[in-house]
This record gives C-alpha cells, structure tokens and sequence, in this order.
C-alpha cells in the first residue's frame, strides 16, 4: 500500500538508483572480461579446468595431452549423468595394489590365501603365477603373444580350483577373512554413481562370486552395477565344478565387450564413457559400445613404471602411477554430476 501513495520523485529517484546499479555491474562485468582477456593472452592459453583441480596437481597424475583432457572433461560436462556410463576392470583398478607397503590380492589370490585350499594347490598356483605373470606384465611382448600364454595360465590354475572342491557357502567367510582392498575413496564413487543412476559395468578377468562379494560385503553393490566375469559354477551340493561362459582373461577382453552388446545396445544414448584400468588390455573394455561421443581412458599404473609409463601415456588419457584412492575419478564425476 505505502507503494501507491509513493510520489512521482520518489519513484524517479528509486529508478535512477537501479539503473546506477545495474551501470555499475555491467561496467565490473566488462572490466572483468576484459582482465580475463589480457590473461589469456598473456598465458597464450585458456583458463583450463583441470588445472584449477586439485587432484590433478598431484605427483602421481601423468598425462601426455593435457589439451584432449581437457576437450574430453568439457565433453563429458555437457553430456551430464544422462549420457555417462563407467566401464572399469575390477583387479588392481577398483581394488588396491598394495596397502602399507604391502600388496594386496587380486580374487584369484583371495581364494589362494584362503585357509580351506591344500598347500599343494598355493604351491602350484605360485609356480604358474611365477611362469605366467612376467608374460603379462612384459613390456616387449605384444598382447597377441601374450595371449596363449593367459589362456593357459587361465585354464590351468583354474583346472587346479576346481579340484579343490570349494565350496559355495564358504565364499563369503573367505572374502570376509581376506586382505583385499577397494580403492580410497570408493564409498563416493559408488555412492555418486547409484544416486546419478549411472550404469557402471565391471568386467573383470578375476573372479565374478569374489568380487561381486567384496562389494556387496563393503556395502555399495546397487543395481546399477552390471557385473561380467568369470563366475563360478557349482554342482547340486554347491561344490565348485567349473566355470560358466567363455573364459575372461587380462588380453581378451575385446572379444567379451563384443559378446556384450545387448547391454551396450540398451545403453546407446549413453555416449560419454569414463574407463579405468591398470593392464593394456582394459583398453579394449569399450570395444563393443554402440555409439561413442567422448571417451576419457584413466589407467592406473602400478608395476615396472619406468619402463612402461611412455606406453600407458600413448594409450591412457591418464596415467595414475602407484596411485590407491579413486579421488581423481570422483573429482571429474563432482563436475560432471
Ligand atoms: C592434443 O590434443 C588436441 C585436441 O585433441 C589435438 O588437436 C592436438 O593435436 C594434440 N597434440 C598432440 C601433440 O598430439
Ligand atoms: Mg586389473
């Protein structure tokens, strides 16, 4: 009411007040535009995201192109939760390497070090891991002669579980009393991932009962995770007979992501993909994607750095070298979600 009774000079008076306001903003506007003008060409570049985050500041943060991150973030920004998908491997990726100095098990070495398996099998499965992993891990080789030598790394330590009648109602124990580790940070990377409903698919050379175990035993297995592995076949007394499918190995995960493209299929508006992995051939785990828009490759590099870090910057995006926390990947989530 005071409004209406208000005079003609008043009302002129509260006006000019406004547009003197709004003069002065647009004036700072300008002025501040025209500040990040000249620091741009000072620097000769753009202001960049990644450079005013944290995570990647740090030493352990390896990237050879730091121009295509930045266009692949941007990308990803725009898409939001609505375009995004994970696609992550499990061992090593999503698990930690070591932990105070010591390392920590893949799902394979869970069921190894667990107390219901014979001292001849860990004797024998040491003796294979001793001849087969320096293959995989063998920074000459090329993964097409790598890859006999992990189906038969796979097939007989594998064939040697078997044997040991393990089980099905012993999983879990063997998970609760084993010294595997999710990476830190992993309650937001999940949790940020389920709230956003963003499919995140794990495809895991290890094994699919230990790891979908480990995660449901840390609380944050949501139905947004899509889980392909080697899962574990048991016989009418829930003793382990075998395995089901077509085996999954470090190197042939080209050929799984192609046997998977029903779910790809579901998910063809999901065009931007993050991908992490710590071996050569995760890079293959996006390999049966209908329809890719951005694609951001971390990798994490955890073994005989020196001489493989050059190869992992020529195919991961990011490198991550001896990094355990996921904090770089929920940092870039934090901007896209
Ligand atoms: C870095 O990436 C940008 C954007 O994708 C590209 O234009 C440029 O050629 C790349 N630089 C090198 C050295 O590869
Ligand atoms: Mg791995």
């Amino acid at each position: 009411m005071r409004a209406l009774s208000m005079d003609r000079a008043a009302v002129a008076r509260v006006g000019a007040v406004a547009s003197a306001a709004s003069l002065c903003a647009l004036v700072a506007g300008v002025l501040l535009a025209q500040y990040i003008f000249t620091l741009k060409r000072k620097t000769g570049r753009k202001t960049k995201i990644v450079e005013m985050m944290p995570e990647f500041q740090k030493s352990s943060v390896h990237i050879k192109n730091l121009t295509r991150v930045e266009e692949i973030i941007c990308g990803l920004m725009k898409g939001g939760a609505a375009k995004l998908q994970i696609i992550t491997d499990f061992d090593m990726t999503l698990s930690r390497f070591s932990y105070q100095g010591k390392r920590c098990p893949t799902c394979h070495n869970v069921i190894e070090n667990c107390k219901l398996v014979t001292d001849d099998y860990r004797k024998k499965f040491l003796q294979l891991k001793e001849k087969y992993y320096p293959i995989e891990v063998d920074p000459v080789l090329t993964l097409d002669e790598k890859y006999p030598y992990m189906v038969e790394w796979y097939t007989k330590s594998h064939g040697l579980l078997i044997e040991q009648a393990l089980p099905k109602t012993k999983i879990k124990e063997i998970v609760e009393e084993s010294d595997l580790m999710l990476k830190e940070g992993y309650e937001d990377f999940f949790s940020k991932l389920q709230q956003h409903s963003v499919p995140l698919f794990i495809f895991s050379a290890g094994i699919g009962d230990i790891l979908v175990e480990v995660i449901d035993q840390a609380g944050v297995y949501h139905p947004n995770i899509k889980v392909v592995s080697n899962f574990m076949d048991f016989d009418e007394n829930g003793v382990l007979k075998g395995f089901k499918g077509e085996l999954i190995h470090v190197f042939n995960k080209h050929d799984g992501a192609l046997k998977n493209t029903e779910y790809f299929n579901q998910l063809k508006d999901n065009s931007n993909i993050i991908l992490l992995g710590d071996s050569q051939g995760d890079l293959l785990m996006a390999d049966g994607v209908a329809n890719v828009e951005h694609i951001l490759k971390i990798g994490y590099l955890n073994d005989r750095v020196d001489e493989l870090l050059e190869k992992y910057m020529d195919s991961y995006d990011i490198v991550l070298v001896k990094e355990e926390s996921l904090e770089l990947a929920n940092s870039i989530l934090q901007k896209i979600l």
